[in-house]
């Protein structure tokens, strides 16, 4: 298995970082490749919980190499403290285990400033971010006026770059927003401190992942966001800046299609979303408390990144049926299946209905899908706890006519199901 790929398919937070964590196992490399620290994966090893923001989710396998790829926007603050805290709990973070694009794209203080005050503006119409400057960085990048990483190595080029770019985030900030500017000096003198540290880790990570796949290595691509954040097929403008489908992993790693063997799309058992947007199964009513905890345990639906609550609804399988299409997804994985046990009649949406016509794809036009009502389709419950389960004969009847139902209205095999946030809390089919 050359490349591998796994990408979400509703809003993120689907478990992605611990499916990636169980098929690092079985890589040579974890690569990610968009985003930045918007992201947040945990990952449950034994009693320890790791919380990802950057480095990719395979960290904890001692023999495994981690690529923050090209693809990626870089807060390099967040990453040093990450890695200096991965360092202080025994982890091996050493260059050449850890490599970082030169080409990823550095997240500078006026982006974060600027996305705070374009928020802000936005009024009852905000997107909700996560306030980590990613919208900003990579409108920089598109518009070719953006710091790469290789700048890093250079501290006098990377500090000219950076005043110019911070005064005139700053003129902005101050002319358009009315906001507070960046002292630009403090700015640049702690970004030359980091640079210093994370000099070491760039590496001209296309070129590294060629030639390793070339050699036999296996790759896992590490997506992070999801489909419906997708800047080109989420349900913009309510979406993140980065291509977190399938096509961001061969331009933000830089490999080509024919390595792309599989793509698994993680698939949470019921619907979250975090920030604005639509959401055609959210719930408002206790079944929505119900399905995002009370915020005592890790695993509850509140925002690993911002700790904000998560929006809570019944699974919409339109939604993991676009997500199939979108990313020619070989096979999904269903996660949290033991947080619906308990309930007594479980819902899947299958279609919408607007108008008295019933739709089954998902309206690419937000002015009808905010029109939209979901149709579901009525499932028993079970009351067992279904944590010990490691094969699909170990779960109740009604938990398995919840998987099988899933991935017949997907149209996608599922692989696998998680039972709990153990690494081995995991049921594998005979499609894993
Ligand atoms: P941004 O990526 O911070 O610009 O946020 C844009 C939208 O994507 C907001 O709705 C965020 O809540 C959402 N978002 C960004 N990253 C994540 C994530 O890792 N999980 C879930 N939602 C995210």
């Amino acid at each position: 298995m050359p490349a591998h790929v796994i990408v979400g398919t509703q809003w993120g937070d689907e478990g992605k970082g611990r499916v990636v964590d169980w098929f690092a196992a079985q890589s040579d490399i974890v690569a990610r490749y968009g985003g930045g620290d918007n992201a947040g994966h945990s990952i449950h090893v034994g009693s320890e919980i790791f919380k990802l923001h950057l480095v990719p989710s395979g960290i904890t396998y001692p023999d495994t190499i981690c690529v923050m790829g090209n693809g990626m926007v870089i807060n390099p603050h967040t990453l040093a403290r990450e890695l200096r805290e991965l360092a202080a709990r025994g982890v091996d973070i050493s260059p050449g285990r850890v490599l970082l694009s030169d080409a990823a794209h550095l997240i500078l203080p006026t982006h974060i400033a600027l996305d705070q005050a374009m928020e802000a503006r936005r009024g009852g119409r905000a997107i909700g971010t996560t306030s980590r400057g990613i919208g900003p960085a990579y409108t920089d990048k598109a518009a070719r006026a953006g710091l790469r990483a290789a700048l890093l190595r250079h501290p006098g080029e990377l500090a000219r770059q950076a005043r110019a770019r911070i005064e005139q985030h700053n003129r902005v900030l101050e002319g358009a927003y009315e906001a507070q500017p960046v002292d630009a000096e403090q700015a640049i003198e702690a970004l030359g401190e980091v640079a210093a540290f994370l000099a070491p880790y760039l590496s001209d990570t296309p070129l590294y992942l060629h030639q390793a796949l070339a050699e036999g290595k296996t790759l896992l691509c590490e997506g992070a966001q999801a489909t419906l954040l997708d800047l080109d097929h989420g349900d913009y403008p309510y979406v993140t800046s980065s291509s977190a489908t399938v096509g961001g992993a061969i331009t933000g790693l830089g490999i080509g299609p024919q390595h792309m063997a599989r793509v698994t799309g993680v698939v949470k058992c019921f619907s979250t979303r975090v920030g604005a947007g639509p959401f055609p199964t959210e719930l408002h009513d206790e079944m929505g408390d119900r399905l995002r905890g009370s915020g005592e345990n890790p695993w509850d639906e509140f925002g690993t990144t911002t700790g904000r609550p998560r929006r809570c609804g019944w699974l919409d399988t339109v939604l993991v049926r676009y997500a199939a299409r979108i990313n020619g997804l070989t096979d999904i994985v269903i996660t949290k299946l033991d947080v619906l046990s308990g309930i007594e009649t479980l819902q899947v949406a299958d279609a919408y209905r607007m108008d008295g016509t019933t739709l089954r794809e998902l309206p690419r036009d937000l002015e009808i899908l905010a029109c939209c009502e979901p149709v579901y389709q009525p499932l028993p419950g079970w009351q067992e706890d279904i944590s010990g389960a490691r094969a699909l004969a170990d779960l109740p009847g009604a938990a398995r006519q919840y998987v099988e139902t899933v991935e017949r209205l997907a149209g996608t095999p599922v692989s696998q199901v998680t039972v709990g946030p153990e690494r081995e809390q995991v049921v594998e089919t005979a499609h894993g």
